[in-house]
């Protein structure tokens, strides 16, 4: 090929490649199949190798890594990278306004600038004429590292900017993080390899960055929101008079910004924000630890300056902390439904991420040698939202001398049947089935629980206390209860007792799904449950179906379809099912719709917010029932958003899009009419 024609086709390679990283990773708008992306990526490649001149700074091949340093340079930053001041309370913001106008020697609402504190590593990154020539940790402020060529690699930093006015020198400051989805992926492989797992998605992301080769960083799943400037010459953003309008220019110039960002006004309205992020903290896609208010004028913010190292101008506030350390007094082993046996650590009560925590799941055994903790250790908590506290890391310094290990128990410490552990599976189970009153507990508050059979007024200590007290022995038996074998229990009066048995009644009518589900079949979810009955549409053919035609059901695989297999061969499963139908539990008939009259056949829906009438799972299953394809992130191709109370991001991505949007009650209407 003629040297032209190569350097031509360098140059329209590399720009589809640009424009589609810029799409994926920036917009969130892919628009080309990942394959595509790496046919083009190694087409790049190989024209490069032929012709290395071509492989410049801002090539895409950057993106891959190459460079092994054998150690990383310092790079003085020209205007020092500083630290922000802290706030925990609403009335510290409060005292930030206060001193803002004290300084100012003003009484008007200042307007501030707000942004997720992102939990990650800050680092600066110089663009000389829109190319990407350098990129520094912060270190103590004055001097950084050299990390160019890690920086190069990660997906949505651009190796180029766009658009015409750029300045001539720019330095973007901004927070390299490691988004949570990409965190567990990467620890799953680490440990699938046998090698070191991260605590936490910022220590992934600070060991990623300080890779001396640069391959490694490429292969971790590494993004970077920029939140500010350094050094500015010349170009369109600095004749920005404000923080907000520095950062669209930035946007325009194809840096990736936190979608979650705002201007207020006032302290309250700062307060506002912070309660706002904090109920979204859980739904981010990444890690935050509170939240940076910076006065949105920079005028303002020249004229108040810095204290020691942190702007007058800035506050960080932040969340109460999700990791706090403890002690791990004891191991406690619980017997789950399915024979699980799972150590639960006893702790020193601490106060982490907004609640006391005394207890944490271990998971099993694997985990135990994993974090090679003993009894007796100070051990690390996380708390994240809703999540179940986990035990992070063990801080072997403080390690007592009368430390002791955890023993793994041989027999089941409720109904002592012999403990097995499958060498492939990580559990080990109490092969007690329903001997094992702790199973059979399970197994019937499982039953009762909301997405089963959801029997109003049926707790846990209830069940727990008709299992101890031999007054059942399995689901069955709940429909046999009367009234007075009700009031022997403790604290149970009539009216407790009548409650239940209609409760009981009420919870005979359900649906095929729902009652598979209760079965508590292993690995046998919701989702599962639903489109075995879909598949099926009767309990006899589900219990007549053969494992070949149990894998032919959506998301089922040789081990699911050997549990169910299995559970459906066991006579004492069948006794139960049966003794269930007798007693009256039963469902409407299933009727497919045939493909063309199925309303949303071929449509791509996205649920998001709160659903209050129905639930996401509910409003899932009666889309796809109507053909839906239920998916979780929107794009170009999404047909309808479902927007629930505090929606967010989805919300005002698929406005921006254009894509038909409902609230609930149009759903529920839209449905009524299918009824
Ligand atoms: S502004 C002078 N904005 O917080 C302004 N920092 O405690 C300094 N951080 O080292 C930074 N998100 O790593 C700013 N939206 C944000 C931030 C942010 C996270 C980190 C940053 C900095 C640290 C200061």
């Amino acid at each position: 090929m003629s040297d032209t024609s190569l350097e031509n086709q360098h140059q329209s390679i590399k720009q589809q490649l640009e424009t589609f990283a810029y799409q994926y990773y920036v917009l969130d708008e892919p628009s080309v199949p990942d394959a595509e992306y790496d046919r083009l990526m190694q087409a790049l490649i190989e024209i490069e190798r032929k012709r290395p001149d071509l492989k410049t700074a801002d090539s895409p091949t950057q993106k891959v890594g190459g460079a092994v340093l054998s150690k990383f340079e310092s790079v003085a930053h020209e205007i020092p990278m500083l630290s922000l001041d802290n706030g925990f309370e609403d009335d510290d913001l409060k005292a930030f306004e206060q001193r803002i106008h004290d300084r100012l020697n003003i009484s008007e609402p200042i307007e501030f600038a707000c942004e997720p504190k992102l939990d990650g590593l800050a680092v600066s990154i110089m663009y000389e004429n829109g190319i990407l020539i350098r990129a520094a940790t912060r270190g103590d402020g004055q001097t950084g590292e050299n990390i160019t060529e890690n920086v190069k690699t990660i997906a949505n930093v651009p190796l180029r900017l766009l658009g015409d006015n750029l300045p001539q020198r720019m330095e973007v400051r901004g927070e390299v993080f490691m988004p949570k989805h990409g965190f567990e992926t990467l620890n799953q492989t680490q440990k699938d390899n046998g090698a070191k797992t991260f605590a936490n998605p910022r220590n992934a992301a600070a060991g990623s960055l300080r890779q001396l080769d640069s391959k490694i960083t490429a292969s971790r799943p590494l993004r970077l929101y920029a939140y500010s400037v350094g050094v500015v010459e010349g170009g369109e953003i600095e004749a920005a008079d404000t923080h907000s309008k520095r950062l669209m220019a930035l946007a325009k110039m194809g840096l990736p910004l936190c979608k979650e960002t705002d201007t207020v006004v006032g302290a309250q309205a700062c307060v506002d924000y912070f309660n706002k992020i904090g109920r979204l903290r859980d739904q981010l896609s990444y890690d935050i630890d509170g939240v940076v208010f910076k006065v949105n004028n920079l005028a303002l913010q020249g004229r108040l300056g810095f204290v020691s190292k942190a702007p007058r101008w800035a506050l960080a506030q932040k969340f109460p902390a999700q990791e706090e350390l403890t002690v791990l007094n004891d191991v406690e082993f619980q017997v789950g439904r399915t024979g699980a046996i799972t150590p639960v650590a006893r702790l020193q009560p601490v106060f982490v991420g907004g609640v006391t925590v005394s207890n944490a799941t271990l998971h099993n055994q694997d985990e135990i040698n994993r974090l090679g903790v003993m009894i007796g250790d100070t051990v690390i908590i996380r708390r994240a939202g809703d999540v179940i506290p986990q035990v992070v890391s063990v801080v072997l310094e403080k390690r007592p001398a009368e430390a002791h290990h955890i023993v793994f128990p041989e027999h089941c410490p409720v109904c002592e049947s012999h403990v097995e552990k499958i060498d492939s599976e990580a559990v080990a189970r109490c092969t007690g089935g329903l001997v094992c009153s702790a199973q059979r507990k399970e197994a019937i508050k499982h039953f009762a629980s909301r997405k089963a059979l959801d029997i109003d007024g049926l707790g846990d200590k209830l069940v727990e206390q008709m299992v101890e007290q031999g007054l059942i022995l399995n689901p069955a038996d709940l429909f046999h209860l009367d009234l007075a074998r009700l009031c022997s229990l403790d604290r149970f009066g009539d009216k407790s007792a009548v409650n239940l048995l209609r409760a009981l009644d009420t919870a005979k009518n359900t649906t095929l799904a729902k009652f598979l589900y209760s079965l508590g079949i292993r690995e046998v979810g919701e989702a599962t449950a639903r489109n075995l009955a879909l598949h099926f549409l009767t309990l006899e053919n589900v219990v007549a179906a053969d494992k070949e035609s149990l894998i032919e059901v959506q998301d089922v695989g040789e081990i699911v379809a050997n549990h169910i297999y299995e559970f459906m061969r066991e006579p004492a499963n069948i006794e139960i099912i049966e003794k269930l139908v007798a007693s009256g539990v039963k469902w409407p008939k299933i009727e497919i719709a045939p493909a063309d009259q199925q309303p949303f056949a071929g449509k791509t829906i996205v649920l998001t917010g709160t659903l209050s009438q129905m639930g996401r799972s509910e409003a899932k299953a009666k889309l796809q029932e109507l053909g839906a394809k239920v998916s979780s992130s929107v794009s170009a191709k999404t047909d309808l958003l479902v927007a629930g109370e505090k929606a967010g991001s989805k919300l005002s991505k698929a406005t921006e899009l254009g894509i038909e949007i409902w609230d609930e009650q149009a759903l529920v209407d839209f449905l009524k009419t299918r009824d």
